[in-house]
């Protein structure tokens, strides 16, 4: 369906944007290291000027915003819970001057599980970035056969987690609290007193653009509320839950941090998955 944007599109070109005006280290790093990494791994596999995408979990979208301006893919649908994505408009005006989004982007807020094949059937690539490490357990499966048949035959599906929950900073806490696995040696009463006592700046990096709508306080719990509901999957569980529904694996990669294992993580764990803090994983149909 034409929309107004693609009429303004088409009328007056794609809108002029500066990356030299990005001031916020969370768009830069979505805008040009997320984006480049997806790129790296769909755009090595898939043509992006002509697939069409669905981004699941898209969050503000701007990996979508980076891949359409500094990689010419030109139909993104961007599906997400939250409805981050509708702040972006704001963002791309604040981080890059745009007066209006590329009609190649579309969202969707969707219920948690809801199927997306229906309306969706006959996509080229799915990418997913940072997101299934916080979708329930019970329902990975349903939404992974979802995405499945979203999927054309012969088309691709790239998952990006970082960090695994075993992992050093895998509570998704560091901005709080920088002592490795300390949520794998403290009580959840020990590192909500961390965070609650927590003062002084955050790495920008790690603050998104739902900090200026929850506050500092608010923010707090909302960020240990989702270390509390992550589903601590580990990367050869992601990898079974993707293949047992169909998925082949095309490629991965899984990245370790070289750190000193305490002993008593070392009794109680494996080793792999104490260090192990990403995966790359590119799927086909
Ligand atoms: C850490 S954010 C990452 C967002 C975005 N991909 C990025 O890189 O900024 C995780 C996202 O997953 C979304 N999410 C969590 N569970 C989901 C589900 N079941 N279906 C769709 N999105 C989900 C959250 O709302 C959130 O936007």
């Amino acid at each position: 369906m034409r929309t107004l944007n693609h009429w303004q599109e088409w009328l007056f070109g794609v809108s002029p944007w500066d990356a030299g005006k990005i001031t916020d280290e969370w768009f830069r790093a979505h805008f040009e290291y997320a984006a480049d990494v997806v790129n790296h791994w769909v755009g090595g596999v898939l043509d992006l000027p002509t697939a069409r995408l669905l981004n699941f979990g898209c969050g503000d979208g701007i990996t979508d915003l980076a891949l359409v301006l500094r990689h010419g893919a030109t139909a993104i649908h961007g599906v997400d819970i939250r409805q981050e994505y509708a702040k972006l408009p704001r963002i791309a005006r604040e981080q890059l001057g745009m007066r209006r989004l590329p009609a190649a982007l579309s969202f969707e807020t969707i219920r948690s599980g809801a199927s997306l094949a229906q309306r969706h059937a006959g996509v080229d690539g799915i990418m997913s970035w940072s997101t299934f490490e916080h979708v329930q357990r019970e329902q990975l499966t349903p939404i992974l056969r979802d995405l499945y048949a979203c999927l054309r035959p012969g088309g691709y599906f790239f998952i990006q987690i970082e960090p695994l929950f075993y992992s050093p900073f895998g509570s998704h806490l560091r901005r709080y609290d920088d002592v490795p696995w300390h949520h794998l040696l403290a009580s959840e009463e020990e590192l909500w007193k961390i965070i609650e006592a927590h003062e002084g700046p955050i790495d920008a990096a790690e603050v998104d653009f739902g900090f200026a709508d929850f506050g500092v306080d608010g923010y707090k719990k909302f960020v240990f509320n989702e270390y509390r509901a992550l589903n601590r999957l580990t990367a050869d569980e992601l990898v079974e839950a993707t293949t047992d529904v169909g998925f082949h694996v095309v490629r991965q990669e899984r990245r370790h941090l070289d750190m000193e294992v305490p002993q008593s993580l070392r009794d109680r764990y494996p080793q792999d998955w104490l260090l192990n803090n990403e995966i790359f994983l590119l799927l086909s149909k």
